[in-house]
């Protein structure tokens, strides 16, 4: 962890600090989540702007079952992202990523910053798969999640409510870490191959 805090230059420059979050803040953390957008917060699992969810996020982060990273411009919170970590059973092998950014900050590269360390996060913490459980209507994150090499695995038809009542298709996305190690060795193998 000693890489962090840590100064990421996006790219039209600006410069934002990332940080592990050691212990839930719950004040900045509804003041981000309750200046989102409805049409943004419609994209996210819980209702973030609950009492009673931001307290169980604070446990969840004390207990171990989440591992998360936030971003700040003048120490105020522009993104997050999530790793939800079950630390038993059958799927403890599998890492569930969720990545949010303030809407004035979208589109600068934070979202991206994100993906990308929670990822090697997620695998440094030893997760074979890392998933990601997205709302079908959410385009701009399926292209970007399958750029980055995460496949869909399948569709959970109305298994999503939202704040509306109204359900959505959860779409399943996953990036198997065994798989990529694989063609990685595969492929520097073919250039032991061609050199003798
Ligand atoms: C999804 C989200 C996290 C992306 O954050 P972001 O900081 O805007 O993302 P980035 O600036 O890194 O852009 C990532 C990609 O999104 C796409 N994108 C960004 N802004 C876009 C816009 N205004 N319109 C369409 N696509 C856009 C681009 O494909 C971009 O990749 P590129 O730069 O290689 O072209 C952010 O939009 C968000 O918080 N949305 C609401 C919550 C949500 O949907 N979370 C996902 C749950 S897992």
């Amino acid at each position: 962890m000693s890489e962090y805090p840590k100064t990421v230059t996006l790219k039209d420059g600006l410069k934002v600090l990332m940080d592990v979050k050691r212990q839930e803040n719950i004040e900045q953390s509804r003041i981000f989540f309750t200046s989102m957008p409805p049409e943004d917060r419609l994209y996210l699992r819980r209702d973030v702007t609950s009492q009673k969810v931001l307290e169980e996020r604070a446990r969840e982060l004390a207990d171990g079952r989440a591992f998360r990273l936030a971003t700040y411009v003048n120490d105020e919170m522009i993104g997050e992202a999530n790793l939800d970590r079950p630390l038993y059973g059958w799927t403890r092998h599998v890492a569930e990523m969720r990545v949010v950014v303030a809407r004035q900050h979208q589109g600068k590269g934070v979202g991206k910053a994100l993906i990308r360390e929670i990822f090697s996060n997620a695998v440094r913490l030893k997760y074979t798969i890392v998933e990601a459980n997205v709302i079908e209507e959410d385009t701009k994150v399926l292209d970007l999640l399958e750029r980055i090499g995460f496949h869909r695995e399948g569709v959970l038809r109305n298994q999503a409510m939202d704040f509306y009542g109204k359900k959505h298709n959860i779409v399943v996305m996953s990036f198997n870490v065994d798989d990529m190690w694989k063609d990685l060795s595969e492929y520097y193998h073919s250039f032991e191959i061609y050199k003798t």
